[in-house]
C-alpha cells in the first residue's frame, strides 16, 4: 500500500504520504507567539504523519488576518516557532510552516489603522464584514514580498523543514492572481501573465533565500484553482498558473479544494475533475498534495489513484489525533469533537461556533 510507504520529498524522506493540512488555530499567546496549548495540539497529532503543515502564520503586522494568529513578523518570534517545529519533528513528521498575508480579507477590527487593509487594488471582496482595501503602491508590493522572504528566513532559523506559501483561499497571494481583486496596470497586473508576477517573484526570491541558507529546506505553494466571482479565477487561468509553477524550483504544490475529486464550481457543465486539469499541465513534474474530504483510508487511497502524490487531511485530524495510525491499522475513527482532544481553547470555541461546517462533513460534537 503506497500510502504508508516512505516518500522522498526534496532532500527529505517522509515516513508516509499523509499530511496534516494547514489549519488556523486562533490560539497564539496575546503577543502572537505560539502558545503551549498549540504546541501540545500539534505534537499530539504528529506521531504518525509524514508531514505537518502549521497554521497560517502572519509574515508582518499588516499581514494579520485573524485574532490570535501566530506570527513570524520579526526575529523575536523565532524562539517560539522553534519550539513548535521541534515538537512536530520529535514525533517523526516533517514540520512545514504556512506563510500568510490576509490582504483584503483581514478582519478590520484587528487593524486600528485602516491603512493596513491592503490588496492588489482597492476592490472590496464580495463578502460580509470586510473592508474596502487600499491598493499597495509598487514599492509597497516589493516590501510585502520582502516580508514573506524575511519570514521564510526566520522559519529556516527556527529549524523548520520547509515553508508553504499560502496562495489559496482568497488571501493576498490569490488576490494578486485574481482578475477580481487585481485591476493594476503596472508590472503586477493588467494581463494574465502580469497577475502572476507577484507569485513568480516571491517564489524566485524564496528559492534564492533557501540557496543562501545552504541547508535543505522545502518550498511549497498552495493555491485555489477557481473563484466564483465575475471576473474571477477560471480553470483556464489556473492551467496557465500551473504552467508557471512547473518552471519554478518548488518541492511541492498543493491545491485547496472542498473535495479532492471535484470538478468546476464555476461551470457545472465542465465535468472534468480539477485534479485532471492540473495534472494535464503539471504532468507530475512536481509532487501534488490533494485535500478536501480525505477522511478515511478509502478516500486517501482513492486520492492517490486520482493522481495526487501526497494527501492532506484537516477535519479528520482535528477529530482524531490518531487518524493516520488508525487508518493504517484499520481501527475505528473518532468523529465526535470534544474537550478531550487537546484542542486549544479558542480553536475549540471556534469549532463550537461553526458546528454546521463540521456536521455537514459527518462530525458531531460532545454536548
Ligand atoms: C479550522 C480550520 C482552519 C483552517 N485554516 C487554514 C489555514 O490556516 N490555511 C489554509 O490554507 N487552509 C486552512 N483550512 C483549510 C484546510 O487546510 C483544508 O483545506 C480543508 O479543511 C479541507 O480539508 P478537510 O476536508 O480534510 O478538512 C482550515 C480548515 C479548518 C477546518
Amino acid at each position: 500500500m503506497m500510502l504508508f510507504k516512505p516518500y522522498k520529498l526534496g532532500a527529505f524522506t517522509m515516513r508516509n504520504r499523509l499530511v496534516m493540512a494547514p489549519m488556523t488555530t486562533y490560539s497564539s499567546n496575546p503577543d502572537f507567539t505560539v502558545s503551549e496549548e498549540e504546541i501540545a495540539y500539534f505534537k499530539r497529532r504528529s506521531s504518525h504523519l509524514g508531514m505537518v503543515i502549521t497554521a497560517a502564520t502572519a509574515v508582518s503586522a499588516q499581514a494579520q488576518a485573524f485574532p490570535l494568529q501566530v506570527s513570524l513578523k520579526d526575529d523575536s518570534f523565532v524562539a517560539s516557532q522553534q519550539a513548535l517545529a521541534k515538537a512536530i519533528q520529535e514525533e517523526g513528521a516533517l514540520a512545514v510552516v504556512q506563510l500568510h498575508h490576509g490582504g483584503r480579507m483581514n478582519v478590520p477590527s484587528l487593524h486600528a489603522d485602516p491603512n493596513n487593509i491592503v490588496s492588489a487594488s482597492a476592490i472590496k471582496a464580495e463578502r460580509e464584514g470586510v473592508a474596502t482595501p487600499r491598493a499597495l503602491s509598487e514599492e509597497e508590493v516589493e516590501q510585502v514580498i520582502d516580508d514573506f522572504v524575511s519570514a521564510l528566513k526566520r522559519a529556516i532559523a527556527a529549524g523548520y523543514d520547509g515553508a508553504e506559501l499560502h496562495g489559496a483561499n482568497t488571501y493576498l497571494l490569490q488576490q494578486f492572481f485574481s482578475p477580481h481583486s487585481n485591476r493594476r496596470t503596472d508590472r503586477f497586473g493588467g494581463s494574465l501573465d502580469k497577475r502572476m508576477t507577484f507569485a513568480k517573484t516571491l517564489i524566485e526570491r524564496s528559492v534564492n533565500a533557501i540557496k543562501e541558507a545552504g541547508r535543505p529546506f522545502l518550498l511549497g505553494y498552495r493555491f485555489s484553482p477557481e473563484e466564483l466571482e465575475t471576473p474571477g479565477i477560471t480553470l483556464e487561468d489556473t492551467q496557465a498558473f500551473v504552467a508557471m509553477l512547473k518552471t519554478q524550483a518548488l518541492d511541492y504544490v498543493h491545491i485547496s479544494l472542498g473535495r479532492y475529486n471535484q470538478s468546476s464550481i464555476r461551470e457545472s457543465s465542465d465535468k472534468r475533475k480539477i485534479v485532471d486539469v492540473i495534472q494535464a499541465e503539471l504532468k507530475h513534474a512536481i509532487p501534488l498534495i490533494g485535500v478536501g474530504g480525505i477522511h478515511t483510508k478509502e478516500s486517501a487511497e482513492d486520492a492517490l489513484a486520482h493522481g495526487y502524490e501526497l494527501v492532506a487531511t484537516g477535519m479528520s485530524i482535528i477529530a482524531d489525533p490518531d487518524w493516520a495510525l488508525k487508518i493504517e491499522t484499520g481501527k475505528a475513527l473518532n468523529t465526535v469533537i470534544g474537550p478531550k482532544l487537546l484542542l486549544p481553547t479558542p480553536l475549540y470555541q471556534r469549532l463550537l461556533n461553526n458546528k454546521p461546517w463540521f456536521e455537514r462533513n459527518g462530525y458531531t460534537f460532545e454536548v
